[in-house]
């Protein structure tokens, strides 16, 4: 059997860095029914007709429990006015959503009122993807605005600048 080659994982987050992704947070309800949500870079259209979405989250990451088949959640596509809420979303915080507007949803999970753009989706399959899983969603209801998506690329915020 061929080996599994070791990479060194800062090396391979930079290089996998080298391409820029947009910002988002994903809202979804906790265990005991209160709005959190975690802050994804990984986010990616999947399929236009069914609607479907997809993004990858780390097993390790405490917010990996609360997805299963059925879970509904909202991904709220950030502007580059946003960058307190990608911070305030990419941490370890009791209450992830203090001071943060928010709006109900078909889905009944909150997004958050200054995204460009938000899909309010139901998980149609989660997937094993190595350490992460990939949670691939089913887009009930979608809004999108004027604005400017906020960018991630080599380790920082971004703007994107036209050509
Ligand atoms: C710009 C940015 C993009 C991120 N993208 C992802 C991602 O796609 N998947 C992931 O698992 N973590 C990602 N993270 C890290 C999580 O947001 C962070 O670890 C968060 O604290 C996890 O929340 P939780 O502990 O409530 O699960 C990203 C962080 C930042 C700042």
């Amino acid at each position: 059997m061929r080996d599994v080659p070791m990479f060194d994982p800062t090396d391979l987050r930079n290089a996998f860095g080298c391409l820029p992704t947009g910002v988002t947070v994903v809202s979804m309800l906790d265990d005991t029914g209160t709005p959190t949500g975690v802050t994804v870079g990984s986010f990616t259209s999947l399929s236009l007709a069914p609607a479907l979405c997809l993004f990858s989250l780390g097993k390790a990451q405490a917010s990996a429990r609360l997805f299963e088949e059925g879970v509904p959640f909202v991904v709220n596509v950030l502007s580059t006015e946003s960058t307190d809420l990608a911070w305030q979303f990419a941490k370890p915080l009791e209450d992830k959503c203090e001071g943060v507007a928010l709006v109900e949803t078909l889905v009944q999970v909150p997004r958050l009122k200054d995204a460009i753009a938000y899909f309010a989706c139901h998980a149609h399959g989660i997937h094993d993807g190595g350490d992460h899983i990939i949670v691939v969603g089913e887009i009930l209801e979608y809004e999108h605005k004027e604005g400017d998506a906020l960018i991630f690329y080599r380790g920082q915020m971004q703007t994107p600048a036209p050509l």
